[in-house]
């Protein structure tokens, strides 16, 4: 783990994911008192700011659970100081080494400690590192580097830039961030799943038929429409996001918590995975009913005709012993009636005999809102009666553990993590390349000439209208909802 004393420097820091994401992430981890003991927080990007300008850009954003929280807020915006200069010459990065080893020389640090967080577009990924690398990482030093997706924009590009990053630095001081595998309950799958025998032993194609992963937003691009339109639903959460969320799903048990033991795992489970471009449904937003939302394309920021996939479904095949014959599906949408991430498992049809119906069991672990984790189970309708209905054993959160409760944000959990030192769930790169060799051709489908009807759905709606079909195709029985 690091030491007493880290020089946290944050590019991009008067961006978008800088202010929403990395300082109060910063500052949720200053207030549980998990920074390393003293920090030296640097802001560094193009445009001219002073000190105090930066500190009330972030101060707006940090979010206070209650007022000794926001009495903290003054103590950690003075951590913060701020550096201009290009992302391509080296002017910016020698002030940037000057604060550091000033930084040092006052603290008489005895190994220099950093950590480089690059809230940048890709497109300035590699001339940063190698400045950084040049400049701004002295002989003896530690370093850290966190990078954000996208990790490129399809096999091809993924690669480029692996190959430009993997001279600078190491595999060991690259850190990945995929924010889904900070989440709680993404984190919490490992213990379901391996820690419950009642769960364990049921989990595999002779128990399970089908399961979905669905993310929903109930928002559009609204603003980020320019980001979007090159990127779409697919690329955006489901190559990286829902992928994740999937292998940590069905992946074998690793021999260990070793980050190394996980992530191996992982990738033995993700080269198993196939996508079939014939089993695939497109769609992107249109107006609302009422007409008070907009379409997709009524956003000034994207192209006139655009084809963008704002919604997709994707059936996944896992071609091994313990799923084949397993239909997964994958979904994501923008501009829905409601936000929300949910895994759904259901299971396979007990004998009837003795029952004229009976329902499915369904496990529901719902990542987002309010986590929780609940599972459809049959049971006698007390009393005299001898009918049975469906109804939950329901763990949800919120009910269950006070609400004093600390539950770190994603990027909080993994910036602790990187401090630690713990790559196990930050994206190795392997595994980024096996997610770009079975998410590529799928893109290149859907984007190409070729591509499949894209279906208009209304801002609002709960899917696009064939999405019911398109879940029956795969093997998801519909007798809970109708
Ligand atoms: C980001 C995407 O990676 O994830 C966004 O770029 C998306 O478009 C976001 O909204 C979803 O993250 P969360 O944590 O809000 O579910």
């Amino acid at each position: 783990a690091f030491g007493d004393h880290v020089s946290i420097v944050v590019f991009g820091a008067s961006g978008d994911l800088a202010k929403k994401k990395t300082f109060p992430a910063l500052f949720g981890l200053y207030n549980q008192g998990l920074l390393p003991k003293n920090v030296n927080i640097i802001g560094y990007a193009r445009s001219e700011l002073s000190n105090e300008e930066l500190r009330e850009r972030i101060k707006s954003f940090l979010k206070f659970k209650d007022d000794a929280a926001k009495l903290k807020a003054d103590g950690f915006l003075q951590l913060i100081s701020y550096i201009s200069g290009p992302y391509d010459k080296p002017d910016g990065y020698h002030k940037l080494e000057e604060a550091i080893s000033k930084y040092d020389q006052e603290n008489k640090v005895q190994q220099s400690e950093r950590l480089f967080y690059l809230a940048l577009p890709p497109s300035v990924f590699t001339t940063a590192g190698k400045n950084i690398k040049e400049h701004c990482y002295p002989e003896g030093a530690r370093l850290r580097l966190i990078v954000e997706k996208p990790f490129g924009h399809d096999l091809e590009s993924s690669r480029q830039l692996q190959k430009d990053l993997a001279p600078l630095f190491s595999e060991e001081e690259l850190y990945r961030i995929d924010h889904y595998l900070g989440k709680e309950m993404v984190k919490n799958l490992f213990v379901l799943r391996f820690g419950n025998a009642m769960l364990s032993g049921v989990w595999n194609n002779r128990h399970i038929s089908s399961v979905q992963i669905s993310f929903k937003e109930a928002f559009g691009t609204e603003g980020r429409g320019g980001y979007f339109d090159d990127i779409g639903i697919v690329r955006d959460v489901m190559q990286n996001h829902l992928l994740q969320v999937l292998t940590l799903l069905t992946m074998d048990r690793p021999v260990s918590f070793d980050p190394e033991a996980v992530r191996d795992e992982k990738v033995k489970a993700l080269k198993a995975f196939s996508i079939d471009n014939d089993n695939i449904l497109i769609g992107q937003y249109g107006k609302s009913e009422d007409g008070t939302k907009p379409g997709y394309l009524d956003d000034d920021t994207v192209k006139k005709d655009s084809k963008c996939v704002t919604y997709a479904a994707m059936g996944i095949n896992i071609n091994n012993e313990r799923w084949d014959g397993v239909p997964f599906v994958l979904r994501a949408g923008k501009a829905l009636d409601e936000s929300k991430v949910e895994i759904r498992i259901q299971f396979k049809q007990v004998a009837k005999g003795i029952f004229k119906e009976i329902q499915r069991n369904e496990l529901v672990i719902r990542i987002q809102p309010n986590e929780a984790v609940y599972m459809k189970i049959n049971s006698k309708i007390p009393g005299i009666s001898t009918e049975t209905s469906l109804t939950e054993l329901d763990l949800t959160y919120s009910s269950r553990y006070s609400k004093d409760f600390w539950i770190p944000e994603a990027y909080e959990a993994l910036i602790r993590d990187c401090f630690l030192g713990n790559h196990a769930n930050f994206v190795r790169d392997d595994e980024l390349d096996v997610s770009w060799q079975l998410f590529t051709p799928l893109l290149q489908y859907i984007e190409g000439e070729d591509r499949p009807e894209l279906e208009i759905y209304p801002y609002g709606s709960k899917s696009p209208k064939s999405l019911k079909k398109f879940l029956i195709k795969n093997g998801y029985v519909f007798d809970h909802e109708g």
